[in-house]
């Protein structure tokens, strides 16, 4: 199993980091445009092996994508990431020029690959792809759900006191601090509907802290998180190379599902060796389909400043 990385900064670093610590690829190419850059984080990592027991062989390339040739999973997280007090949408003049030379290159070297997408703004990126490549839909995957729910789950154990793996809940819609969709209502601990633990007060802090959960890190650390968008990475890419069928938020190429069409956008899959094994239909309330609907004219809206 050979999986790409491109964007050797802090994402793309830590995504390769977690992958090869899960020890189920035999090797993971890191990709970056900065001069020796990726060669660099690949030895510091390599020289991780021994001490964290994974035998996935890192290598690093300075732009030269015929060392990712065959690559059955490839990531995409080039590009610039947010400073403080800047929206996702922000990005997306610099960064669809990258994401579409990325993949564009990608596919060149790697005709069978499926792709995740994690530059951001992520859905618009995700539609981007679709867009430059030619590739049927389950095999363009966009990271965020798997992320947001990430940041929901520890929001969730933080309000209930509880121990995250009591905790469970999922975050749709498109991966935007207004645009994300957290289903409170169907989030548990231990089988247990959460709005049956806490106050609804307390609920809608734990959705707004959620949907702000990479700005508040933006904040903090004056660039944008990498540890938890990494880890979020690495599930992604075990559960496609391990063909593990697990169930997470992703945004994928819509055409009539949950209403919405021609854009991406988070909704739940199964995620198998094939990519997107099977696109799961959740019943949702009225109050959730419009705050779908909201979200999906937001991404759409940022779909529109794309030069297609
Ligand atoms: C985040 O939310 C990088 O968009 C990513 O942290």
């Amino acid at each position: 199993m050979k999986v790409t990385v491109v964007g050797a900064g802090a994402v793309g670093a830590s995504c390769a980091e977690y992958i090869a610590i899960k020890n189920f690829a035999s090797e993971v190419v890191l990709l970056d445009i900065k001069e020796g850059y990726a060669e660099g984080k690949a030895m510091d990592l390599m020289q991780t092996s021994s001490l964290n027991g994974f035998d996935t062989k890192i290598t690093g390339t300075t732009g030269d994508y015929s060392k990712t040739a065959g690559s059955d999973i490839c990531v995409i997280t080039s590009g610039i990431p947010r400073k403080p007090g800047m929206t996702r949408e922000e990005l997306i003049g610099i960064n669809a020029g990258i994401v579409k030379s990325v993949s564009s290159s990608l596919i060149e070297h790697s005709p069978d690959t499926i792709l995740v997408v994690v530059s951001n703004p992520m859905d618009t990126m995700t539609y981007l792809v679709h867009k430059t490549i030619a590739l049927p839909k389950h095999r363009i995957i966009g990271m965020g759900g798997a992320l947001d729910s990430a940041r929901f789950k520890y929001r969730l154990a933080e309000a209930l006191g509880a121990p995250i793996s009591d905790v469970d809940g999922m975050v749709i819609g498109g991966h935007s601090d207004k645009g994300m969709v957290p289903l409170t209502r169907l989030a548990t601990r231990n089988s247990v509907p959460v709005t049956q633990l806490m106050s609804e007060e307390r609920l809608a802090r734990v959705k707004e802290d959620t949907k702000v959960g990479g700005a508040t890190l933006t904040k903090l650390l004056g660039t944008s998180a990498w540890y938890a968008p990494g880890a979020a990475v690495s599930g992604l890419v075990q559960a496609i190379a391990c063909d593990q069928k697990k169930l997470f938020p992703c945004s994928i190429l819509l055409e009539g599902e949950y209403g919405l069409n021609d854009l991406c956008i988070g909704v739940p899959v199964i995620l198998g060796r094939n990519g997107i094994e099977e696109i799961v239909s959740i019943e949702l309330n009225d109050d959730e389909k419009a705050h779908m609907q909201e979200s999906a004219a937001g991404v759409s809206k940022t779909n529109g400043l794309l030069e297609l």
